[in-house]
């Protein structure tokens, strides 16, 4: 079969494009319409921007620096390579997957320490703002957290008859089909779209009770066991979920018009749901820290 051009150059795409930039916004806009107003004001005076599109304007910035020379050694911050046995055992051992380089759950620990930091100059702490907001989103990735194919880029399967990598499926594809497509016109409108659907089913729909639940064991004095915490739950996604027959059994399937669609799409809707919500209250923990701690230097 001959591929479209359009097939052709979402192949090409960059393979580590978390989220494909859609799912960084959608997460970005959610945690906005849920942090605290302090929090809100304190990010929009760090980030320099007064607008509701404060948070979602700098989602991707982290991704923008690939070819950065700069930047050059933040490549590995992205994801963490889980070596366990999917479908058969899945696990993160920050001591065995955590690359020399760092990963994303101590990336996520050093920006999260960063911007606690009072001693860092605002050009600083607002860089750490950028990541921080940024790898939220790709821990919630399930193939950001596993080392199989390069977690899963190696891995040619069909989404709706064109060829792509598992990776871009589960970064881009299952989300686009699953708000019915626009993204590629106007990412922003349809981000903010179904963020403002997700805030909804989080206040008083779907997840109005269990929400509560996801900031299980999220202490912003242990920024490393959060992160490793959310990147176990990705993890196991792999074996349920991204995986359930195994890397081999998987090579050449058509997933978009399958059941493993229907399975596959409300796990990409929750973890975007979890990842924009648990930003949120990542961010209003770091603001109450930093202003108690500014309290605390008044009284001295
Ligand atoms: C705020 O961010 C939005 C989204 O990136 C951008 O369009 C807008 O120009 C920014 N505003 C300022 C003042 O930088
Ligand atoms: C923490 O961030 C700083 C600033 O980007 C960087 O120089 C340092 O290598 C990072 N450390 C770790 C352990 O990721
Ligand atoms: C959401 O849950 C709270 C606490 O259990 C309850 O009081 C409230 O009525 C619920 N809201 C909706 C719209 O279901």
């Amino acid at each position: 079969m001959k591929l479209s051009s359009a097939a052709l150059a979402a192949a090409a795409l960059p393979a580590a494009q978390a989220w494909g930039g859609f799912g960084h916004i959608t997460v970005a806009y959610l945690a906005s319409s849920l942090v605290s107003p302090p929090t809100a004001t304190y990010f929009q005076t760090l980030l320099r921007n007064s607008s509701t599109d404060y948070l979602a304007g700098v989602a991707t910035w982290a991704d923008s620096l690939r070819y950065s020379k700069y930047y050059r050694f933040t490549s590995t911050f992205h994801f963490i390579d889980a070596k366990d046995n999917p479908p058969h055992s899945c696990s993160v051992d920050l001591a065995r997957d955590c690359k020399a380089t760092g990963c994303v759950v101590s990336a996520l620990a050093n920006y999260t320490t960063r911007l606690l930091d009072p001693t860092l100059p605002p050009s600083e702490r607002a860089v750490a703002a950028k990541f921080v907001i940024h790898f939220v989103g790709d821990i919630h990735q399930p193939l950001h957290a596993e080392d199989v194919a390069r977690g899963g880029n190696g891995i040619q399967v069909r989404f709706d008859g064109v060829q792509l990598n598992l990776h871009h499926v589960w970064d881009s594809s299952i989300a686009e089909k699953l708000v019915g497509g626009g993204v590629r016109r106007q990412p922003y409108a349809q981000a903010r779209a179904w963020a403002d659907g997700l805030v909804r089913e989080i206040q008083g729909g779907r997840w109005n009770e269990s929400s509560r639940g996801w900031l299980g064991g999220v202490d912003v004095g242990d920024p490393e066991g959060t992160a490793l915490g959310w990147a176990r739950e990705s993890n196991a996604l792999v074996c349920s979920h991204v995986l359930p027959e195994g890397p081999e059994a998987i090579v050449g399937q058509e997933l978009g018009r399958t059941e493993y669609y229907d399975k596959a799409a409300p796990v990409v809707e929750l973890a975007i749901a979890k990842a924009g919500y648990r930003l949120a209250a990542w961010l209003d923990m770091i603001v109450a820290r930093i202003q108690s701690q500014d309290a605390g230097m008044g009284d001295l």
